[in-house]
C-alpha cells in the first residue's frame, strides 16, 4: 500500500503535469485547434470534447513522455498525427513529461536513502516544476538541511554566438514560451504551499551568476538548458561540487545537438566513462563515481 508521502508525490506529479483535470485539457484543444483554423467554436463539440477519446488520449501520451501533440481539426472532430501543433505545456508546470519526473524522484529518494551528501540543483527552470518536485521530496522526508537551488535567466534562453549553437537559435524572439519570469515562477511555487527558505533562486545566465552563488556541494545537478554554451557552463561551474554518488540529469540529450555535444565534450575532457542512461527519448543521467 501506498504510505501518505507517496500519494502526496504522486498527486504533486499529477499537478505539474496538469494531470488532473484532462477534460478542460480536451477543451482547450478543441478551442485552440478551432482558433488556429478560424472556424468558430460549436457549443455541442466543445463539451463533446471532454469525452473525445482521440483528444483525452493525445494529451495522456504527450505528457508521458514531455511531446508535442500534432493535431488538425477535421470535420466535425479533430484528429492526431497531423500537422497543426499544440504545445502541450501550455497548461503544465514543467515540460519534462511523467517519465523525467518519477525518475527525479527516485534519484532523489535515492540519494536520501544512501546519504549521498549536499544539495539539488535544476538549471532551466522555466516554469520550476522540477524544482517544485524535489522541494517535494524533501518535505515528504521531512528533509531540512537540504535546499534545492533554481537557476534560470528568468528571461528565456540566451542568444549565443558558439558554433555549435548557431543553427538553434531558441532566444525569447524566437521561443518566447520559453521565457518565464521570477515573479511567475515564485508564484506558482507559492501556489503549492512549497516556496520557503528550503529554495533558492538563482537569477540570471548562468556564466555569471552559478560561480560566485555560494552553492556549496551538491547531490544532485539537473541541467535543462538547451544549448551548446549554456550546457557547458553549468557543468563547467558545477560539475565538481558533485559528491561521489550523486546524480547528473541531462534533459537534452536526445533531442538537442548542441547540448549533446556539450555533454560528450565534458565527459571526454574529464575522463567520465561512466555510461550514459537513458531516460526517456529526451533525458540521459549518470551516477558521479567515487574518486
Ligand atoms: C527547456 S526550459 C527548462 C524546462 C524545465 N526544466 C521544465 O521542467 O519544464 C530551458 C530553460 O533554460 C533557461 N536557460 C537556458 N540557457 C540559459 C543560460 N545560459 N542562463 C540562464 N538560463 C538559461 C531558459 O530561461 C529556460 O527557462
Amino acid at each position: 500500500m501506498m504510505t501518505i508521502q507517496q500519494r502526496y508525490l504522486e498527486l504533486i506529479k499529477s499537478a505539474i503535469l496538469n494531470e488532473l483535470y484532462p477534460e478542460l485539457e480536451a477543451q482547450l484543444l478543441y478551442t485552440v485547434l478551432c482558433a488556429a483554423h478560424q472556424q468558430p467554436v460549436q457549443l455541442d463539440l466543445f463539451w463533446q470534447a471532454r469525452t473525445d477519446a482521440s483528444l483525452r488520449d493525445a494529451v495522456a501520451r504527450a505528457k508521458q513522455y514531455g511531446e508535442t501533440i500534432h493535431l488538425r481539426l477535421a470535420p466535425g472532430h479533430v484528429r492526431r498525427d497531423q500537422p497543426d501543433l499544440r504545445n502541450y505545456t501550455e497548461y503544465a508546470h514543467s515540460m519534462v513529461g511523467r517519465r523525467r519526473l518519477d525518475h527525479l524522484q527516485h534519484c532523489v529518494e535515492q540519494i536520501l536513502s544512501e546519504g549521498i551528501p549536499g544539495d539539488l540543483l535544476e538549471a532551466g527552470v522555466w516554469r520550476g516544476g522540477c524544482c517544485l518536485l524535489m522541494r517535494a521530496v524533501l518535505a515528504a522526508h521531512d528533509i531540512h538541511d537540504r535546499v534545492v537551488w533554481a537557476a534560470d535567466s528568468f528571461a528565456g534562453v540566451p542568444t549565443s554566438s558558439h558554433a555549435m549553437d548557431l543553427a538553434y537559435p531558441l532566444d525569447a524572439s524566437v521561443l518566447p514560451v520559453l521565457s518565464v519570469d521570477q515573479a511567475t515562477v515564485t508564484d506558482i511555487m507559492r501556489r503549492y504551499g512549497l516556496l520557503d527558505e528550503q529554495i533558492r533562486l538563482l537569477p540570471g545566465w548562468f556564466e555569471q551568476s552559478l560561480p560566485d552563488a555560494g552553492i556549496g556541494q551538491l547531490a544532485l545537478l539537473r541541467i535543462d538548458a538547451d544549448l551548446y554554451s549554456s550546457t557547458n557552463a553549468v557543468l563547467q561551474a558545477l560539475y565538481d561540487k558533485l559528491q561521489p554518488g550523486g546524480w547528473v540529469i541531462i534533459d537534452d540529450y536526445g533531442i538537442l545537438p548542441p547540448c549533446r555535444q556539450a555533454v560528450d565534450a565534458f565527459r571526454q575532457q574529464h575522463s567520465i566513462s561512466i555510461p550514459l542512461q537513458k531516460i526517456d527519448d529526451h533525458a540521459v543521467a549518470w551516477r558521479k563515481a567515487a574518486p
